[in-house]
């Protein structure tokens, strides 16, 4: 059972750190990518991997998609408190190392690396107000463990090339750094990871595979305060460094794989492998972007189109869509939300709106669900996503609603809007991305249920629902993203 101090409300920057991670991973994944040099280095990965395990992942990788024989599926035990779920910090438990510890993760899929604080870490937090046992890791107490040298695959890979610094001995070390300060820096390592492998309907069995990582030496900033601490994060991102990449690359896994977040009872469902229910309706990911971008045609609210200028959403006039499910709310374009705004209040003209922290809040008795419109977003593919007003007008006290969609704010240097889609739009539904065919989708659903996945051995099973969190009630979860989007747009600015 959690701690008192579990049910205590946490500071503004461990949620704005996730969304500043965004765009800081955003700044270096672009910069990755124009080097065609990342490219080549990388395909070397799978041809001259360490030993030809590389080489041979490579070929099981592929005859694992042309025959659908060889991948299993996975049930990342997931949790995160209301409160928790509101600021898109969800977690999961996950095994490493022999003896295997225990570590909690935030999942992310803003960011592509797994990394866990490190024994000896500086700045690293001792405890957590989630109600978990903190673990750091220590490669010398893992029988398996190994450092990632400068000169091996992994570290080449990442890098777009050998490090000028590098010997034989050396490290492979990284940094991250997050635009609200927080930092972690350390060094590669390589270790065997336990994860629950799907056997049968509400079942798993413990699996491992060999996997690089970061072992965090050095944590700043809001990372290292104890109020929403965890171990790590695991980037479910897209790029070869990622854990999920990784296991695909090592014929474990297909590179698919969903969630479904929870924000009626905390917790949820986060799977890698293909799910068959619900069944889903996918619009295609934008190539070559180091985010989910996907491409949106227009947006109605309550049935009626948005009257925007044509082609406002056109990848010439903006910088497009993001799905990232570790963003609170959800920006669109000053334009776009003045004429939503206009629309939404159209048969409310009674309503006065006041500002309170910089929402938008009004008072309202009866049930927004019967009051107001929905806002549907039409995305390629004829796929659409509709958003009810429950989930859009937050209730932040007693008969008291705030706008949950931002105004503008997600503003590049270059003048082009984007549309940035998190949670608000995307809890309690499943969402899937399945990456071999580089398209993303989701459905309506109660993420306390369970989901249907199909492990490639040609079976069908249940998933369900869990939430490893301490479950407290909090009243007060909505109120604190008063004091979180301002600072939000400022970073996305930057
Ligand atoms: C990632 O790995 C795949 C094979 O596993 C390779 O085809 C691809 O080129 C790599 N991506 C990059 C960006 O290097
Ligand atoms: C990994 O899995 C294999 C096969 O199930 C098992 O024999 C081995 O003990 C496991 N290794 C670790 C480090 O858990
Ligand atoms: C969601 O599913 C859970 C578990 O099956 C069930 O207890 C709950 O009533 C469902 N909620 C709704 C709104 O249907």
């Amino acid at each position: 059972m959690a701690a008192r101090g579990a049910c205590d409300p946490p500071g503004p920057g461990a949620s704005l750190r996730r969304l500043v991670l965004l765009l800081a991973l955003s700044v270096s994944a672009l910069a990755a990518a124009d080097a065609s040099g990342v490219f080549e280095v990388q395909r070397k990965f799978t041809r001259h991997g360490d030993g030809g395990e590389g080489h041979l992942s490579a070929l099981r990788e592929h005859d694992g998609r042309r025959h659908g024989r060889l991948l299993a599926a996975i049930d990342l035990p997931l949790g995160g408190s209301g409160l928790a779920t509101e600021t898109g910090l969800y977690f999961t438990r996950i095994g490493i190392g022999t003896p295997a510890k225990r570590y909690y993760v935030q999942v992310d899929t803003g960011s592509d690396i797994l990394w866990v604080n490190c024994v000896s870490c500086d700045g690293c937090p001792r405890k957590s107000n989630l109600g978990i046992e903190l673990t750091m890791y220590d490669p010398r107490g893992s029988q398996s463990g190994e450092l990632v040298t400068c000169d091996q695959q992994f570290c080449v890979a990442n890098y777009g090339g050998v490090l000028p610094s590098c010997t034989s001995t050396s490290p492979c070390e990284y940094s991250i750094s997050y635009g609200d300060g927080s930092s972690t820096a350390g060094f590669f390592v390589t270790d065997f990871l336990q994860y629950n492998q799907v056997s049968g309907d509400g079942q798993t069995t413990p699996a491992n595979a060999s996997i690089s990582f970061g072992c965090g030496a050095k944590l700043g900033g809001d990372l290292g305060s104890s109020n929403l601490a965890l171990d790590g994060i695991l980037g479910f991102g897209q790029s070869n460094s990622s854990m999920l990449s990784q296991l695909a690359a090592a014929g474990k896994v297909r590179k698919m794989f969903a969630h479904c977040l929870d924000t009626v009872t905390g917790g949820g469902i986060f799977a890698i492998g293909n799910v068959v229910q619900p069944k889903v309706k996918t619009t295609p990911l934008v190539p070559d972007m180091p985010h989910y971008n996907v491409i949106l045609k227009g947006i109605d609210v309550g049935g009626t189109a948005l009257g925007l200028p044509t082609n406002i959403f056109d990848s010439g006039n903006s910088k497009g869509t993001i799905i990232d499910s570790g963003t609170t709310l959800a920006y669109v374009p000053e334009g776009v939300y003045k004429a939503l705004f206009a629309m939404v209040f159209d048969k409310h003209q009674d309503i006065s709106v006041q500002t309170l922290q910089d929402f938008s809040c009004f008072q309202y008795s009866g049930s927004v669900d019967d009051g107001f419109p929905e806002v549907t977003f039409h995305f390629e593919g004829d796929v659409s996503l509709i958003v009810s007003p429950h989930d859009y007008l937050f209730q932040n006290g007693k008969n008291l609603y705030c706008m949950g969609f931002q105004n503008g704010g997600v503003q590049t240097k270059d003048g082009k809007d984007m549309v940035l889609l998190g949670d608000l739009v995307l809890s309690n539904k499943l969402v899937l991305y399945d990456l071999e065919n580089q398209a993303i989708g989701w459905a309506d659903y109660n993420c306390s249920s369970s989901i249907k996945i199909s492990d490639d051995k040609g079976s069908t099973y249940t998933v369900n629902a869990d939430d490893i969190s301490s479950g407290c009630e909090v009243q007060w979860r909505k109120s604190l993203i008063l004091l979180l989007a301002t600072t939000v747009i400022s970073y996305l600015m930057l």
